[in-house]
This record gives structure tokens, sequence and C-alpha cells, in this order.
């Protein structure tokens, strides 16, 4: 028997064209007949898709902009046959927690990171604290709640002089893309730039710039996860922001990275480390600057939900080190499953526990 495994794809944010390529890629290279996709598309809108009509717009053949109507997922998914979901919407409302939340409540197993591992990898100042909770190396940065900010600018302003020198980069903590994210290089321009932060969520982030190589490491599994080889982006402009990585296209990926053997074992182990710090399961990329120069590493963010075409990184680094692309696509589905039994039996031993201690009453 095939698993049956929903596509879950598209979605409300800046990334619903990047989710449609790598949902497009899966659907084409999953293993038959061991995987058997049904696709399910998060409209514009907000609003899910038929899969009859998900399966057109996956084939560019509709648009994804409104959603159906007179159709209900969870309705639909109850006597589906459905073995596994497989969500691939990268940022809002599908790498933050509530998806998952959503398919928890239907009781569906899914790949990827639970609710709360996908809550804390979305949100960059609770991140940074699990990372440094598990005293993995981080640059130094200031937060700024927008209300404090309204009315402490001044004292702000200060904090950050005092903690950190120039260039600053300033980002929204709810992100992904780059969108939002400014490299300041005089304190006139940090106000503008934490504004901007601002439009996107009401926490920003102040750090240290540094001079930095991107190093990026794939790791896979739930409670003995793995690490591959790392990979190196060398963006094509000042830093790697969203034009370059959506637009120019001009990035140049090397894999594995060129690193002495010592960084190498680092950078793999870091990248288990950091898997662990945030709970995530599945899979997740984790990114890091090596400081050019003084040669430091420090951990940049993680990614619950990676870019996941066959060209994207996280796919290509698994490729390089011993895992092709259709075979990682089914253990993903395997690992998924395989959590969501491992979480039923605990309730199950929960509940029985519950019923021995009504028994003693
Ligand atoms: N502290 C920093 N020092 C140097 N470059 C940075 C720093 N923070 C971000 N960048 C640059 O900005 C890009 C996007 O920032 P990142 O924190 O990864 O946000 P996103 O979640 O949007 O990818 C990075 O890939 C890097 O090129
Ligand atoms: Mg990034």
């Amino acid at each position: 028997m095939p698993i049956r495994t929903i596509l879950l794809f598209g979605g409300r944010s800046a990334e619903h064209e990047v989710s449609i390529l790598s949902a497009r890629s899966v659907a084409n290279a999953a293993p038959k007949p061991s995987i058997e996709i049904v696709p399910v598309c998060i409209a514009k809108d907000g609003r899910f898709v038929s899969p009859e009509r998900s399966a057109r717009i996956l084939n560019d053949n509709d648009k994804s902009d409104r959603g159906d109507d007179d159709y209900s997922m969870e309705l639909w998914a109850r006597d589906a046959g459905i073995d596994c979901v497989f969500p691939l919407i990268h940022g809002t409302d599908g790498e933050d927690g509530t998806l998952q939340g959503y398919l928890e409540i239907l009781g569906l197993p899914y790949v990827g990171s639970g609710v709360t591992a996908s809550a804390i990898g979305m949100d960059k100042g609770h991140m940074k604290h699990a990372f440094a909770a598990a005293k993995l190396p981080l640059v130094d940065f200031v937060q700024v709640q927008e209300n404090d900010w309204r009315n402490e600018r001044e004292r702000i302003m200060r904090a950050v002089n005092n903690a950190l020198r120039l260039p600053y980069f300033v980002k929204p903590a709810n992100g992904g893309s780059s969108v939002g994210v400014t490299k300041v290089k005089s304190d006139d321009d940090l106000a503008a730039a934490i504004e901007k932060a601002f439009r996107f969520d009401e926490k920003a982030l102040v750090e240290r710039g540094i001079d930095a190589r991107e190093i990026e490491v794939a790791v896979l599994g739930n409670d003995d996860p793995k690490a591959s080889l790392p990979g190196e982006i060398i963006a094509a402009r000042e830093f790697y922001d969203y034009e370059d990585k959506y637009v120019d296209d001009k990035t140049q990926l090397v894999i594995p990275a060129k690193l002495p053997k010592e960084k190498t074992d680092e950078f793999r182990r870091l990248a288990i480390a950091a898997f662990k710090a945030i709970g995530a399961a599945g899979y997740a990329r984790v990114d890091f600057f090596l400081e050019r120069g003084k040669n430091r590493l420090y951990v940049n963010e993680i990614n619950t939900i990676p870019g996941f075409t066959n060209i994207s990184m996280y796919p290509k680094l698994w490729e390089a080190t011993e895992l092709k692309y259709p075979r990682l696509i089914e253990r993903l589905i395997e690992l998924g499953i395989e959590r969501s039994r491992t979480r039923a039996s605990r309730q199950e031993s929960a509940m029985t526990w519950f019923d021995e201690v009504k028994g003693i009453v």
C-alpha cells in the first residue's frame, strides 16, 4: 500500500511562490509506488483549494489567489485515508507552529517539527534564547520591542551603541527571506532601519554585523538527528537579501563548502546541537556565519521548513552527503509517521495511568 501523503503548499506569506516551487519538485520526485501524493494548496487568501484544482496549480495550469468556498480539508481528510501530511509552507502560518497545531487537532501525522519547535524556530528572539541556553556561539544582539521604542527611543539607541559596534544588522524577529532586513553603517540610519523592521513584526533585533562567510548545514532525524556536510552560500549582493534569493538568482552554492576538517566537524556538531536546542524534529537547516580573519563561527538561525526544491541547499546537502532527493522525501515522511506513533503511544500510556489512578481512588 502506498503511503498516502497530502502535500500542503502555498500559504499567505511572501514565500507563496517559493512554496509552489518546492511542492512541484516534491510531487515530481516522490518515489512511486511507495508514496502517493495528494496536493492541497492554501491560496493567497488563506483558504484551502481542493486537491483537483491544487494539482492544476502545481502543473501551472491554474492560479492560487483564491481558495475554494465549498472545499473543507477538515471534512475531506476524515475519510480520505491519509497517512501523513508534508507541509511545505515557509514563513508565517506555515513554519511558525500554527499549521502544525491545526494538523495536531485534525489528528494527522506530519513531516517536520511540532508546534513548540516551529514557533521557537520562527521567532529569532526566542530562538536566540534557546541557543544561548545551549551555550551555542551567537553574534551580540539587542532586542527591541515596538512599544518600548515608542516610549524610550533615546535609551534604546544608547543601549545599542554601548552593546554593539557598527555596522549593525536590523531585522524583524519574525521574518524570512531577508524581508525587512537592513545593514546599517551609520548611527544616523539606525532609527529608520528599526522602523522598517516594525512594519513586519512588533519585535526587532539589532545585531553586530560581521564580515563572514555563510555556511549552512542540513539536519535530518528525530531523537538521534544526523548532520550533512556543510555548504556555502556566496551572495551576489552586499548581503544575502530578498532580491538575491528570489529575483536575481545569481547566488552561488558551494557544496561541500571548502573548509578544513576540524571546521567541518565543528559545524556539523553545532548544527545538531542547534536542532536539539529548539526541540526540532524531522528536518531543519542551520545557518552559520564564519567570521573572516578571526575564523570564529556563530549560529545565525534555524529554518524548520527549509527551501526544498531539487536545487535548494537542503536537498543538495543530503545528496552530497548520502541521500538522493527521492529517498530523502520518503525518509522525511517515514520520520513524520514515526514521531506521530511515538507521541500517540505516550498519550495512550498517560491515559492508562489516569485510569489506574481513578481505579485506586
Ligand atoms: N549579524 C549579521 N552579520 C552579517 N550579515 C548578516 C547578519 N545578520 C544577517 N545578515 C545577512 O542578512 C541575511 C538575512 O538575515 P537572516 O537573519 O538570515 O534572516 P532571514 O530569516 O530573513 O533569512 C543573511 O543571510 C546575511 O547575509
Ligand atoms: Mg537566513
